[in-house]
């Protein structure tokens, strides 16, 4: 297979692989469409299963790559195009989309499902079929918001997750979202900003938590507030998804 760094690093990492596989081969039939092709490798693994795939990509360089990886196949065709602008011709049994971020704010994910989903036939399945989110209190040094990896200081958990959103990618998904959540804190310390936690659902059955290509957590600053153990807080958190992290506001309070 031809791949860019950034493909490589996407096919390096395992665990995502081996949930997006699970799912295909459990869910692939009739006509599949897989949004955000990449490399091609979820098409590659639908075509022996499905009547016909259509992969889309909306990047030239990438789908030019895409197209030699996938050219074997007699029934994939692909479409070099923004998935949200295309007509597609035959409604589909299967949509396949990996434009996952964490808690779906940096990437394209709800406004390509929100534009493509009415294609979607009424028994049909959306791999992965939704997210749950969760967020922690959490003392951080950063200033800036940034995603957890492997060298990132481990900022101090003053809390314990708590699931604040649960989004089923088969039904319209609000793209501006709001939330209010009271947190427990369980250490005295200072509270400088929330750890948000992705978990992938690929099937109903299927869960994956972050890996390192796949919703790594997200650490964002907020105010920063003197608490002792067993008081709770107020999180205040606000972001459009597929908006970027620049929409992100969060902020924190105590409870009068
Ligand atoms: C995270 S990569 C996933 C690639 C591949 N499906 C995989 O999982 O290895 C997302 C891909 O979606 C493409 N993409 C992002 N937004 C898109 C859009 N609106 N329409 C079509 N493709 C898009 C990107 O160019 C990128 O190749």
């Amino acid at each position: 297979m031809k791949l860019t760094s950034y493909q490589q690093n996407l096919l390096s990492d395992t665990h995502r692989l081996a949930a997006f596989y699970e799912a295909i081969n459990q869910k692939s039939r009739g006509v599949v469409y897989d949004l955000g092709t990449g490399s091609g490798v979820f098409s590659s693994w639908a075509a022996p299963l499905a009547r016909f795939v259509y992969a889309v990509e909306q990047n030239h360089h990438t789908a030019k790559i895409a197209q030699k990886n996938l050219s074997t196949f007699k029934n994939v065709s692909l479409l070099v195009n923004d998935a949200k602008n295309i007509i597609f011709s035959e409604n589909a049994d299967l949509i396949i989309c990996e434009m996952m971020d964490t808690a779906l704010i940096d990437e394209e994910q709800v406004p390509v499902l929100n534009s493509v989903r009415k294609y979607l036939k009424e028994d049909g399945d959306i791999i992965p079929c939704g997210v749950f989110n969760g967020v922690e209190a959490v003392h951080l040094e950063s200033k800036h918001t940034i995603y957890q990896e492997d060298q990132t200081p481990q900022p101090k958990l003053m809390s314990k997750l708590l699931i604040y959103d649960k989004i089923d990618f088969k039904k319209y998904i609000k793209e501006e979202t709001e939330h209010q959540i009271t947190i427990p804190i369980n250490s005295t310390g200072t509270v400088s900003g929330i750890k948000i936690t992705t978990f992938t659902l690929l099937t109903s059955k299927l869960i994956c938590g972050p890996t390192p290509m796949l919703n790594p957590p997200l650490l964002i600053p907020t105010n920063n507030l003197n608490i002792e153990k067993g008081e709770s807080i107020n999180i205040n958190l606000k972001y459009s998804m597929g908006g970027g992290l620049d929409t992100i506001r969060a902020s924190i309070e105590t409870i009068p």
